[in-house]
């Protein structure tokens, strides 16, 4: 066993109307690691983080999950390993209860009645919406179904987690537990999103994909604290890093 996660080597993504959407990403992500991946809109993190369930294969090139190719054969082993939390939590809260949606991926992989059981009420628990799991996932806030969506990412016991703009539809209080929920994970953690000062709360590195390519990968700080980068990629300092002006 090696200690890497996720290798991505020289890898190409075109859509399938021509549009090259990645350009050549190389990355090696190791166990336990928190990745934040910042740009501007159009950069390219959600076509790499697609990338990464499967659902599209690279053009060219080649992505390894704990060791893992990712292809046809493989998939079903790695779609265990990666929890990953759409941008949109529609996408992954589709039944009538909570505990449905979370009892899906585990029914799906042939788990007992009562592992399956097990499972959903350990995910909900470490989500911390157990309370919750015979309400229908329409009724509830955004906050409320952003914990849901983790909690089915979550309920195939995976090694690595995956989010994509996970911030985007939370209210202040929402986002700060959601920040506390993601510290509090030990897994290999990916997170792509506009919010630069929870990237800096929850994530020790950070790649800036410009033009589907990565132009710096460091420290998180070290990266969204370089006025320069920041601002040769269309992005700007953490809110909290700004200074203000009142006057
Ligand atoms: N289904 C698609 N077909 C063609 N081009 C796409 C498709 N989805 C995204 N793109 C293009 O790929 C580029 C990267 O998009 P995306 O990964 O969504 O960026 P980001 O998540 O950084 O905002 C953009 O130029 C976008 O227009
Ligand atoms: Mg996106």
């Amino acid at each position: 066993m090696t200690d890497i996660s996720i290798k991505i080597e020289d890898l190409y993504y075109e859509y399938p109307d021509g549009y090259e959407a990645l350009r050549g990403i190389d990355l090696t992500l190791y166990k336990g690691e928190s990745l934040g991946i910042v740009g501007a809109n159009g950069a390219g993190k959600s076509t790499l983080l697609l990338q990464l369930t499967g659902i599209n294969y690279p053009s060219k090139g080649k992505i390894e999950v704990n060791s893992m190719e990712i292809n046809k054969k493989n998939l079903a082993q790695i779609r265990k390993d990666i929890g990953f939390v759409f941008q949109n939590p529609e996408d992954q809260l589709f039944t009538t209860s909570i505990y449905e949606d979370v009892a899906f991926g585990p029914k799906n992989y042939k788990l007992s009645k009562e592992e399956v059981d097990k499972r959903v009420n350990e995910a909900l628990e470490k989500v911390g919406i157990l309370d919750l799991k015979d309400r229908a996932p329409y009724r509830l806030s955004g906050g409320q179904q952003n914990l849901a969506a983790i909690a089915t990412a979550i309920s195939m016991n995976p090694s690595i987690i995956i989010m994509d703009e996970p911030t985007a539809a939370l209210d202040p209080r929402a986002r700060r537990r959601l920040i506390n929920l993601l510290n509090s994970f030990e897994y290999t953690k990916i997170i792509a999103s506009h919010d630069l000062d929870m990237i800096l709360d929850t994530c020790k590195r950070t790649i800036v994909l410009k033009d589907g390519k990565i132009v710096a990968d460091g420290s998180t700080k070290d990266i969204l604290l370089d006025e320069k980068l920041m601002d040769e990629c269309n992005l700007e300092l953490p809110l909290s890093c700004q200074k203000r002006n009142f006057d």
